[in-house]
């Protein structure tokens, strides 16, 4: 009974976490559902990516309610460009604190961000070869992959891998 009973709140919580990421807004809508890391600025710069991802789904958003002006497309390639810039920002930021940490999550997590950046770059493509539909499935990627990766492998690596060196940098 109580493993049915946990395995129904899970199924719930992944639905309203997905429900959460879909319905979003700004930082505040979903700030709940993102953990927290406890370094100043790689909890600063989650939030800011966070927008830029909800930014960008609104325009995907808009796109795909056939609203296909170049305003939004000018903005989505502009906020495409703000991902791109801001993830090499966080993840040189995240490699220099593991690196002083001496990190045994550093190859793992540096192959994750890799991927990330990948997908952004693929997305990105097919958004300027203007592939609508193929984007409409984008909508939640970006902002899903990067949530989850903050709440399991961000929390595993600073969180529950944190050490005294972790002072040493910002
Ligand atoms: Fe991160
Ligand atoms: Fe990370």
């Amino acid at each position: 009974m109580l493993l049915t009973k946990s395995k129904d709140d899970s199924k719930h919580e992944l639905a309203w976490t997905r429900w959460v990421l879909q319905s979003a807004r700004i930082w505040g809508d979903v700030s709940g559902i993102v953990q927290t890391i406890g370094i100043h600025a790689v909890d600063e710069d989650h939030r800011k990516f966070t927008q830029y991802a909800l930014d960008l789904n609104l325009i995907i958003q808009a796109l795909n309610n056939r609203d296909v002006s170049f305003d939004n497309l000018h903005r989505g390639a502009e906020i495409f460009e703000h991902l791109l810039d801001y993830a090499e920002i966080h993840f040189n930021r995240e490699k220099r604190i593991m690196r002083k940490m001496e990190s045994p999550m550093l190859q793992e997590h540096l192959e994750q961000h890799a991927m990330f950046l990948g997908m952004i770059e693929d997305h990105y493509s097919d958004f300027k070869r203007g592939r609508l539909q193929m984007v409409s499935g984008l909508k939640l990627s970006i902002l899903d992959w990067w949530v989850n990766h903050i709440n399991v492998v961000d929390y595993k690596t600073f969180v529950l891998g944190k050490n005294d060196n972790m002072r040493l940098v910002k």
